[in-house]
């Protein structure tokens, strides 16, 4: 693994990347760097390229090429087993926790990757929730305990870059609320964090900066600052 010099911090800088499914060109070179402690969201239509730009930093595409330099390494020769060795964390659409265990077994089962991976006890205090429910089955759990179940495995292994996908999707609007509290959480712990988000409305409040994408391409980028004079231009690009 190279390590390169980082300018301010940054703890993920993508550029020119692109990515395949088979022969289907997803990706057109994307462009983006996150700092640390920055929490921005990729924002964009259905189809607009979001989930497999999460998916490119994992190298879980096709293919990819490019450069994605994460803590300062190059990633992009690197086996998708070695990316989480760095600090990423990825929280795929479909959670991926396992059901036959239960939320205890859960927690206890991700390998620590990094050294400062959180306890139980940090874990727990985080998401209440989980504590009361520590003997119940990955199947018996809401749809927002399973949710907070993906987070907390990720954060049990040590990763200071998240990437969240879609993570309050099809929740109660109390557990959305929830959830947002942790983001706010997590980041005055100075985690980093990439966010595709539907629910704008949730994104808003607790980011930096947003990225829009249409086509699998980078076609703005908003700072929080900028964001009601464009309302416009995203009403336009997303309908909010
Ligand atoms: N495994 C795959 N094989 C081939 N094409 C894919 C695959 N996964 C996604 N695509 C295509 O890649 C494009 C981008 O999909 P992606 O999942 O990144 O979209 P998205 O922005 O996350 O939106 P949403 O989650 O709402 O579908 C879409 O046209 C999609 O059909
Ligand atoms: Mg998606």
């Amino acid at each position: 693994m190279s390590s390169l010099q980082t300018p301010e911090f940054e703890q993920l800088r993508i550029a020119d990347l692109h990515a395949f499914y088979g022969e289907s060109h997803i990706l057109h070179g994307i462009d983006l760097q996150v700092r640390r402690g920055e929490l921005v969201t990729l924002l964009g239509r259905n189809g607009s390229g979001r989930s497999t730009t999460l998916r490119a930093i994992m190298n879980m595409v096709g293919r990819r090429t490019g450069s994605i330099v994460v803590n300062g390494n190059e990633t992009i020769g690197l086996s998708a087993h070695l990316i989480p060795r760095l600090g990423v964390g990825y929280c795929p659409e479909e959670r991926g926790i396992f059901a036959s265990l239960n939320v205890e077994e859960n927690l206890l089962l991700p390998p620590a990757v990094r050294s400062n991976g959180m306890s139980l006890d940090e874990i727990y205090e985080m998401f209440p929730n989980l504590y009361e429910r520590r003997f119940s089955q990955g199947t018996r759990l809401s749809g927002g305990e399973q949710q907070m179940l993906a987070m907390a495995r990720i954060l049990r292994t040590g990763a200071n870059l998240l990437l969240l996908d879609e993570i309050t999707e099809g929740l109660a609007p109390v557990i959305v609320q929830k959830l947002a509290e942790v983001l706010i959480k997590l980041k005055h712990k100075g985690l980093t964090i990439v966010l595709v988000e539907q629910n704008f409305r949730f994104a808003a409040p607790l980011a930096d900066r947003h990225y829009l994408m249409e086509h699998g391409q980078i076609v703005e980028q908003i700072s929080a600052a900028e964001l009601g004079a464009k309302q416009e231009l995203l009403h336009s690009c997303l309908g909010v």
